[in-house]
């Protein structure tokens, strides 16, 4: 059997384990988007499984869920569109991952590289669930027969093992059923860094919140850290070359890029020649127009938290009706007895 046989099917998840930035906007929900515009079925998870393989506080994961939720429908994804759901609602997610965790190899999931970072110096303290975490994201994939994974360059090797255990899934019970999944890996200019320190990830976890832009954050916010974002003294050059050594002015620069979906050649040529005192109310201006209406829409959005929750029930019908079917055949391959 070809590719050819699995439709065109995007699936994507982030984890609800709280604080939504504009990294989380501009390098995965602004693509769902594009995506689910496209010719694609999208399927958008909240992995909340994957959230408690690290502690999470049952009040605030249920919030963190819900946050998500809202920041996806007002980054404007459509639940009639897209299918949006939270993972646990979805049994089959559970189910596939088992069968995964005895397909996959101890020396696979030994080698990832999230799970050493996570796990940190006393892995024997890792929850097993962190172990295991690659195993399930696979089951998430496959459970749908998605072909595209939209995901950033850190969760490259998870997909690289998702086509492994796929491979070895298909050889071990000499099947053609699990796609070999395409990654669609962000480029660098979607990969959004510190306002304080332009070598560094923008992160929830960061102690300072003037190193991030919230998508909870108001207009007056988002101003005020664009304003005082770490800068250098030099004007801005006319070619994005200039920019190699300046990590802080590259990065206020890919997010004009980004926002105002240009290219970052195209912004150079705009913009080349400018001082920051000049380039940074631009960037203000701009990104209080794109990211403000956003927040605004989430709070409204949070005010009904039971909307919200028929959104998810909603989504995970849908979600299930594609699963189960596929989960029942992989238990009929593997020799699971049922009717
Ligand atoms: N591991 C992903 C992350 O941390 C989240 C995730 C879980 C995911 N399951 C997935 C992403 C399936 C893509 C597809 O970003």
């Amino acid at each position: 059997m070809s590719e050819g046989q699995f439709t065109p099917r995007v699936f994507s998840g982030i984890q609800p384990s709280g604080g939504l930035t504009l990294g989380n906007y501009l390098g995965a929900m602004k693509r769902f988007v594009d995506m689910q515009e496209d010719a694609y079925e999208t399927i958008y998870c909240m992995v909340d499984l994957h959230a408690i393989t690290v502690w999470q506080d049952p009040a605030k994961l249920r919030h963190a869920t819900r946050e998500l939720c809202a920041g996806f429908i007002a980054a404007g994804l459509d639940p009639e569109k897209s299918i949006l759901f939270n993972q646990s609602q979805v049994a089959e997610h559970a189910q596939l991952g088992w069968i995964f965790n005895c397909v996959a190899r101890m020396g696979w999931m030994k080698r990832m590289t999230q799970f050493k970072d996570k796990a940190g110096k006393n892995a024997e303290n890792a929850s097993l669930g962190l172990f295991g975490y690659p195993a399930l994201m696979a089951a998430d994939i496959l459970l749908y027969h998605t072909t595209h994974v939209p995901v950033g360059e850190d969760q490259k090797q998870h997909l690289e093992l998702t086509r492994d255990i796929a491979i070895k899934f298909n050889n071990d019970f000499g099947v053609d059923f699990f796609p070999i999944t395409e990654p669609v890996i962000e480029g660098a200019a979607t990969r959004v860094m510190s306002l304080r320190d332009g070598t560094k990830k923008m992160s929830k976890s960061d102690p300072s919140d003037m190193s991030r832009i919230n998508l909870t954050d108001d207009a007056d916010a988002i101003a005020k850290k664009i304003r005082k974002a770490k800068t250098d003294p030099e004007p801005l050059p006319s070619e994005f070359k200039g920019l190699e050594d300046r990590p802080e002015a590259r990065n206020l620069v890919n997010i004009y890029a980004a926002l105002s979906d240009q290219s970052v050649d195209a912004v150079m040529l705009e913009v080349g020649g400018q001082q920051f005192g000049q380039f940074k109310p631009m960037l203000a201006d701009l990104a209080v127009d794109k990211l403000a209406p956003i927040s605004g829409e989430m709070s409204r959005l949070m005010e009904d938290p039971g909307e919200i929750d028929r959104i998810l029930a909603g989504g995970a019908n849908r979600a299930r009706a594609i699963a189960t079917p596929i989960l029942q055949k992989t238990y009929e391959i593997v020799g699971m007895v049922g009717a």
